[in-house]
C-alpha cells in the first residue's frame, strides 16, 4: 500500500513488547508495522528514539465551573494544547454535575466547552454531586449507554461528597450498567474537625493543608470506599493514591481477591509536603488533594507502580493560576489553606517525569510505562484497543520520544496557561519529540502545529475491567 506516513527505524514500545519496526500510516490508523516498509508520502526518521502509543490522561479537570469563584487556568484549548505537547494524545476530563443540574445538562454543558476547541480526542467522565432517584433510575443508565461508561464519586468536599447509602446505589448502577466507578477516598469529617482545630491555634498557612488531611483521613476512607465496593460486589478505581497507608489498603484488598483498580499521579512521585512551605503563600501553588506525602511514601508509590497495585497514572491536572484574583488568590494571599482552590497542573510533564523517574532511573521498565500511561487508561475506560496501543487497526495516536533529551522544567517551556509549574527546575532526560493524533502531526521535531477544533469526541465502550467477579 502508499503509506500516508512511515515512521522508520524507530524502537516500538507497547505495554507487552519492545521491537525495532517501521510503523506506516494510513487514514489515520496503523496500517502495518514491520520491517523495510514502502516509501509514505512522509517520512519521519526514528533512528535512536522510541515509538510509543500517545498517552491516555484519564484524569483532568478543564473549565470546570467551582464554587468559590474560582476559575480553572486551562480550558479545552490551552488544556489539550499542553497536553499534546506533553505526548498525550487522549484526555479524559470531567462533566461535573451541580447539585440541582440533570446529569445530561451537565454533559451538555461540557461539550459546549470542549466543541470545537481542543486539540486531542476527548471522552467524558461524570462527576455525580446529586443522585436523586430520576438520576439513579433513568439518567444515569441511559449516559452509560451513551458512552459515559465511567464516574466519580466525591467522598469529601461540601458541594460534591455523597454518604456511603448513595455511594452504594451509585456502585449498584455501576455493576448492573457496566460502569466504571472512580473514588476520591477522604474522609469529609475528619478533614472538618482537623480544619476547625487548625485555624482555632492560628495555622492557617498554605502548609497546613496537608496537616489537615493526613494518610489516616485517606486510609479510612480508601477502606470504606473498598469495603462498599465489597458489598455491591463491583470493581472500583481509587483515584490520585498519595501514599503507603491507601497502598496497604489497596493491597490487601487485592490479596483477598477484590476487583480494587489504583491511580496515582506524578506529585506523589516526586513532590512531598516540604513543597508546601515556601516564602508567604507560595505554598500554596502545591496544594491538592490528598496532599503530597514525603520521601518514604514516594517510595511505597514506586513499589506499587513497579509491583501490580496501580494501574494508570495520569495528572489530575487541576490548574489554577497562583497570582491571579480568580486562581489560588481567590480570597487573598492572606487567606487561610481551606480558601486555596485544590490541585495542580500536570497534563504536559505527567509523561516526561514518569518516564525520567521511572524508566530512567530503572523502577520500571520501558513496557510498564506504556501501559501506566496509555494501555491501561484506556482500557479502564472503554477505549481499548482504539486508544492506548500500536496495533494494526488502532488509531495513529503517537509519539516519537527522545529518550536521551535532558529537559530542566521550566514553566516558560510549557503549554498550559498556567503561571507556574510545581516542577519548576526538575531535570528529567526523556521528552516528546514529534506527536500524531489520527495521522495528524500535532507537535513536529518540537514545535505545535496543531489546528484547532480537530479533536473528536470519544463514545466510550462499557470496560471490561469494570465487569464484576465471576460467581463461585
Ligand atoms: O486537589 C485536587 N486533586 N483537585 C482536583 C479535584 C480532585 O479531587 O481530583
Ligand atoms: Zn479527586
Ligand atoms: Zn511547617
Ligand atoms: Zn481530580
Amino acid at each position: 500500500p502508499q503509506f500516508d506516513l512511515v515512521i522508520r527505524h524507530g524502537t516500538l514500545a507497547t505495554a507487552a513488547d519492545v521491537f525495532a519496526a517501521d510503523l506506516g500510516i494510513v487514514d489515520g490508523k496503523i496500517a502495518a508495522i514491520g520491517s523495510h516498509l514502502a516509501a509514505g508520502r512522509r517520512e519521519i526518521d526514528a533512528s535512536g528514539r522510541l515509538v510509543l502509543p500517545g498517552g491516555v490522561d484519564g484524569h483532568c479537570h478543564f473549565d470546570q465551573p467551582t464554587s468559590d469563584g474560582s476559575v480553572m487556568a486551562d480550558d479545552f484549548y490551552t488544556g489539550s494544547r499542553s497536553a499534546a505537547c506533553g505526548g498525550t494524545t487522549t484526555i479524559i476530563p470531567f462533566a461535573c454535575q451541580f447539585r440541582g443540574q440533570s446529569l445530561r445538562a451537565a454533559v451538555e454543558d461540557y461539550h459546549n466547552r470542549a466543541r470545537g476547541r481542543s486539540f486531542i480526542d476527548y471522552a467524558f467522565h461524570l462527576i455525580i454531586s446529586d443522585p436523586t432517584e430520576q438520576l439513579v433510575g433513568q439518567d444515569l443508565p441511559a449516559l452509560i449507554r451513551d458512552g459515559y461508561t465511567s464516574f466519580k464519586i466525591y467522598m469529601t468536599y461540601d458541594d460534591m461528597k455523597l454518604n456511603d447509602r448513595q455511594v452504594l446505589d451509585l456502585l449498584t448502577v455501576a455493576r448492573r450498567d457496566g460502569a466504571m466507578a472512580m473514588i476520591h477516598a477522604e474522609n469529609s469529617d475528619f478533614i472538618g474537625w482537623l480544619t476547625d482545630r487548625l485555624l482555632a491555634s492560628g495555622h492557617a498557612e498554605p502548609h497546613y493543608h496537608a496537616a489537615s488531611r493526613p494518610m489516616a483521613v485517606e486510609r479510612e476512607a480508601t477502606h470504606r470506599a473498598i469495603t462498599m465496593a465489597e458489598l455491591a460486589d463491583v470493581p472500583i478505581l481509587i483515584v490520585h493514591v498519595s501514599g503507603r497507608e491507601a497502598v496497604e489498603q489497596i493491597h490487601w484488598a487485592q490479596g483477598r481477591g477484590l476487583k480494587i483498580f489504583a491511580e496515582t499521579c506524578p506529585q506523589y512521585m516526586v513532590l512531598t509536603e516540604a513543597d508546601l512551605h515556601g516564602h508567604g503563600f507560595e505554598g500554596a501553588k502545591c496544594i491538592c488533594s490528598p496532599p503530597p506525602r514525603d520521601k518514604a511514601n514516594q517510595a511505597a508509590i514506586w513499589d506499587g507502580l513497579a509491583g501490580g497495585v496501580f494501574h494508570i497514572v495520569s495528572s489530575d491536572h487541576a490548574a489554577f493560576r497562583y497570582a491571579d484574583p480568580k486562581g489560588k488568590m481567590v480570597r487573598g494571599e492572606k487567606a487561610p489553606f481551606n480558601w486555596v482552590p485544590n490541585g495542580i497542573p500536570g497534563v504536559e510533564t505527567r509523561l516526561p517525569i514518569l518516564f525520567s523517574e521511572g524508566v530512567g532511573k530503572g523502577r520500571i521498565s520501558l513496557s510498564r510505562f506504556v501501559e501506566l500511561a496509555a494501555t491501561n487508561p484506556a482500557k479502564m475506560y472503554g477505549l481499548y484497543p482504539r486508544k492506548g496501543t500500536l496495533a494494526i487497526g488502532a488509531d495513529a495516536d503517537i509519539v516519537v520520544f527522545d529518550p536521551d533529551r535532558k529537559v530542566t522544567i521550566t514553566n516558560a517551556l510549557l503549554h498550559h496557561n498556567v503561571d507556574y509549574t510545581p516542577y519548576e527546575g526538575l531535570e528529567v532526560t526523556g521528552w516528546p519529540q514529534t506527536v500524531l493524533s489520527r495521522g495528524d502531526i500535532l507537535v513536529d521535531a518540537g514545535s505545535f502545529v496543531a489546528a484547532e477544533g480537530r479533536g473528536q469526541f470519544l463514545h466510550c465502550d462499557k470496560p471490561a475491567l469494570a465487569r464484576p467477579r465471576a460467581a463461585a
